[in-house]
């Protein structure tokens, strides 16, 4: 440490990787088998346990996820995909892969997920102009679930089906059930910040048969069958047959390897998380020039999104990230809204009045370092970093 702020960094996010991690991978690269194989099942078999579901596909991003989740359930062109502003850019690109419209629907300031009020009203509005919707993507932002119960009403009656964007949102349960698990099929992300990763990585999980079939088949080309062991087992067959013009998102056995290792400490990791979500709320409580995010117990703590409340305390979102970078601490912004992103605002004709709460939330927003490779006396200086802001 000094006074060099670039000695003393602390990262927005540490992954937590050790010896574990890096015999599972050693392992793998001394097999002779590198890409998707027995690694890759173990770990979709085991991740299907955790969480509770009847199937697991591993892939190479939850992007990849999100599009073969869309593809699967049959949306396409000119139909339309409910989702949130407020959220990363995958969300709404995969329904523009699919030539379909993300059509947005304005947050909940408490939560920053996606509004149920204000989903029916739009789903009512789109109903009555006759428009087709073919699915609704609801963010749990930060790992906190949206409104599930109200989602999975809406999903009913208008017969549209629920992919959850649980990208932040592992491990969390919800009730009985996981999050991710509680639609018609949930997407996990496996990116290097994320609770577990694999540098890279996703995971798709759903109940319904048909729809893990489709990935399975559209996540390797389109290819008619498994054909991961062809050039290994002598007893498989080397004829295929393409069915669909398919993807290249399948996930590697190295990448696998460490998945594998960093589920069986999803938990403890989890429980790091919380804790320094506890110690920011307790020690940042009594700060007037903040919104907080309110304690939950069932959340991943992702992300620790404080709202600054630039006019009390007379400096702007911009001047506080400027300050606390000075000081060696590396934040970040979740999420600009997408409506205020050149492509969605042009073609689609959207103003940022259009999504005032998700405008006025970006507005003030500040994601702090959070990971369970944080040490307390790392999360002690973002503190006092924050605090100082006042000064
Ligand atoms: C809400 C949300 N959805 C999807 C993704 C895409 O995840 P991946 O990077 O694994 O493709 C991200 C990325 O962080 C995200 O924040």
């Amino acid at each position: 440490m000094g006074d060099d702020p670039r000695l003393s960094f602390v990262p927005f996010s540490r992954p937590t990787l050790d010896a574990e991690e890096e015999e599972a991978v050693l392992a793998v690269l001394r097999s002779g088998w590198l890409t998707t194989g027995e690694v890759a099942a173990r770990f979709e078999s085991e991740f299907a346990q955790f969480v509770g579901a009847r199937h697991a596909l591993a892939l190479n991003s939850a992007t990849a996820g999100l599009h073969l989740c869309l593809e699967a359930l049959g949306v396409g062109p000119g139909s339309a995909v409910l989702t949130t502003p407020f959220t990363f850019a995958a969300t709404a690109e995969v329904i523009r892969y699919l030539g379909a419209d993300p059509v947005f629907v304005d947050i909940d300031p408490g939560t920053l997920n996606i509004d149920a009020e204000k989903l029916q009203t739009t789903l009512e509005a789109l109903s009555a102009a006759g428009r087709r919707v073919s699915a609704i993507v609801p963010v749990h932002i930060g790992g906190l679930a949206c409104d599930m119960e109200a989602i999975g009403h809406l999903s009913v009656r208008f017969g549209a089906p629920v992919v959850e964007d649980a990208a932040h949102a592992f491990p969390v349960r919800h009730g009985e059930r996981h999050l991710g698990t509680l639609g018609d099929a949930g997407v996990f992300s496996f990116y290097a910040t994320k609770t577990i990763t694999t540098g890279e990585g996703g995971m798709v999980v759903t109940d319904r048969d048909e729809v893990a079939a489709r990935i399975r088949l559209m996540r390797l080309h389109g290819i008619d069958r498994d054909v991961w062991n062809r050039y290994t087992d002598p007893g498989a067959g080397w004829k295929y047959d393409i069915v669909a013009p398919g993807y290249k998102y399948n996930m590697t056995d190295i990448a696998a390897a460490i998945g594998r290792v960093q589920l069986a400490k999803a938990q403890r990791f989890l429980q790091r998380r919380k804790a320094i979500a506890k110690r920011y709320l307790v020690a940042l409580g009594g700060l007037d020039f903040l919104t907080l995010p309110r304690w939950a117990e069932e959340h991943a703590w992702h992300l620790f999104v404080i709202r600054v409340r630039e006019q009390k305390l007379r400096r702007t979102r911009d001047e506080c990230i400027g300050i606390l970078q000075a000081k060696g601490i590396g934040v970040s912004v979740h999420f600009i809204p997408l409506h205020l992103m050149s492509y969605y605002k042009t073609r689609y004709g959207l103003r940022p009045e259009d999504f005032p709460v998700a405008r006025d939330c970006f507005q003030g927003c500040i994601s702090l370092p959070i990971s369970a490779g944080h040490s307390d006396e790392e999360v002690d200086r973002v503190i006092s970093a924050v605090a100082g802001l006042r000064d």
